[in-house]
């Protein structure tokens, strides 16, 4: 198991491109289950979660290919397997993804329940509302559920939920209602731009879906899909990791390959609290200069502030003037990050779903424990902000979701080593 020995107080300066978005690529690779021929995706970035989708395809009896441009080719060559094993599926919840496709194209799908994980618990009785309205029947067995459908018909689907709208139910519930027979409403869809992108992926494949972005998809299904060639967005995610890099160690970098208007809630609140943010020709530019403000932040689902930049941005203010607090209204255990900033000197308090930051002057280097690849990447960026050196241990969280992000790191500026965990036990 690796473990990254950061080293802090250095200023992060120069450029680096966004790469695509893992959350985008996981039902895109997906979603290719449902076309007969080759799709090839763009821009599907290279991390360890694609690698487990990549394998899971392939189980599934997909011939999945890296090409030489880097794009990646998948063709389904057979069908005759259905099932998204234990094995796989708990390396990796997204799998779930697999579902709305298998259960459309092949009448049946056998996914292993994903289970609860680090950041809570992740049930998908949504999603099973929304493919029971379509027609399919599910029924559990081993840990695993299995759906089955005759044939799928359109409906009227309500997918909120208490938590607002499900990303990955709506991409399960959109993909299967591309090949159902008549016309799909999805009300309460989630509104997330990877959604967006699976809906241009699956109209691009001959699909019929219209109000992508809206909490109203409409889906008209058709007979058959068709293979294509399509771009994976960049990683609204990984961008927002870059700008809080940017500001916690008080450097200045330009980011390429960013949509700023999927990240105008994050850019909203990183200028509230003196961060400077200009947009440049497809890209932007962030830096700060001055001693920052504390603020206020809810997590929302899009286009509020994403739960996903949540962790950082606890990083970010805990070097803040004054006392900030963050609500965190999707996932309201995803706080295992707090009581590692802490031992980094953080001042944080906990309230069940609600932690307030009171702001240092300094954070100090410490061993920290990764606990998913959110709470990773904070801490990641706290030692870039602390005095001395942080050793942050378990990365795999973070190579999950980040690709070879102390390389990344490194070329602006930072010192951050790859060292295996048993030598620093040595
Ligand atoms: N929920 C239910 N029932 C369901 C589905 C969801 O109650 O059937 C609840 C969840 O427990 C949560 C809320 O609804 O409280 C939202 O969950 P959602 O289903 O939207 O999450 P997801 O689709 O499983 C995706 C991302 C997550 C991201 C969330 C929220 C992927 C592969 N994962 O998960 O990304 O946090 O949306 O935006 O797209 C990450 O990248 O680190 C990550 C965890």
């Amino acid at each position: 198991m690796d473990s990254f020995i950061v080293e802090g107080s250095t200023r992060l300066r120069g450029k680096i491109r966004i790469n695509g978005s893992k959350n985008a690529a996981l039902p895109i690779m997906a979603g290719a289950l449902l076309a007969n021929g080759p799709s090839v995706i763009e821009d599907v970035p290279n991390l360890s979660d694609i690698q487990h989708q990549m394998n899971l395809l392939t189980e599934l009896g997909a011939v999945v290919q890296r090409q030489s441009d880097g794009s990646m080719k998948i063709e389904v060559k057979d069908e005759s397997n259905s099932h998204a094993r234990y094995d796989l599926v708990r390396k990796m919840r997204a799998s779930i993804c697999v579902l709305g496709p298998l259960l459309a194209k092949r009448g049946e799908a056998r996914v292993s329940l994903p289970g609860g994980c680090a950041i809570g618990d992740r049930p998908i009785d949504i999603h099973q509302r929304g493919l029971e309205k379509l027609g399919a029947k599910f029924r559990l067995e081993g840990g695993d559920i299995i759906v089955t459908a005759q044939r799928l018909r359109g409906a009227d689907i309500f997918l909120g939920g208490n938590f607002g709208s499900t990303v990955l139910g709506t991409a399960n519930v959109m993909s299967a209602a591309t090949l159902a027979e008549g016309t799909t409403t999805i009300e309460s869809a989630a509104c997330e731009p990877e959604v967006v992108d699976l809906a241009e992926y699956l109209n691009a494949m001959g699909a019929r879906i219209s109000g992508h972005g809206t909490p109203r998809i409409t889906v008209e299904g058709v007979a058959d899909l068709k293979g294509c060639r399509h771009r994976v967005i960049c990683d609204r995610i990984e961008a927002g990791t870059f700008m809080v890099a940017a500001a916690i160690s008080n450097g200045e970098i330009e980011l390429e390959n960013v949509r700023l208007r999927d990240l105008m809630a994050t850019v909203d609140k990183l200028r509230a609290i003196g961060v400077i943010v200009d947009a440049s020709n497809g890209g932007c530019t962030v830096a700060r200069s001055q001693r920052l403000h504390a603020t206020t932040i809810t997590t929302q689902p899009h286009p509020g502030f994403p739960t996903d930049l949540q962790a950082q941005f606890m990083a970010l203010l805990a070097i803040a003037d004054g006392n900030s607090i963050i609500t965190e209204k999707i996932f309201p255990d995803r706080f295992l990050h707090v009581a590692e900033l802490a031992r980094m000197g953080a001042k944080v308090h906990r309230e069940g779903a609600t932690v307030i930051i009171e702001g240092t002057d300094q954070l100090v280097g410490a061993p920290v424990m990764a606990s998913d690849l959110r709470a990773s990447a904070a801490l990641v960026l706290a030692g870039l902000a602390a005095e001395g050196s942080t050793t942050v241990n378990r990365v795999y969280h973070i190579d999950r979701g980040y690709e070879r992000i102390e390389e990344r790191l490194n070329k602006l500026g930072a010192r951050i080593q790859r060292v295996d965990q048993r030598e620093l036990e040595n």
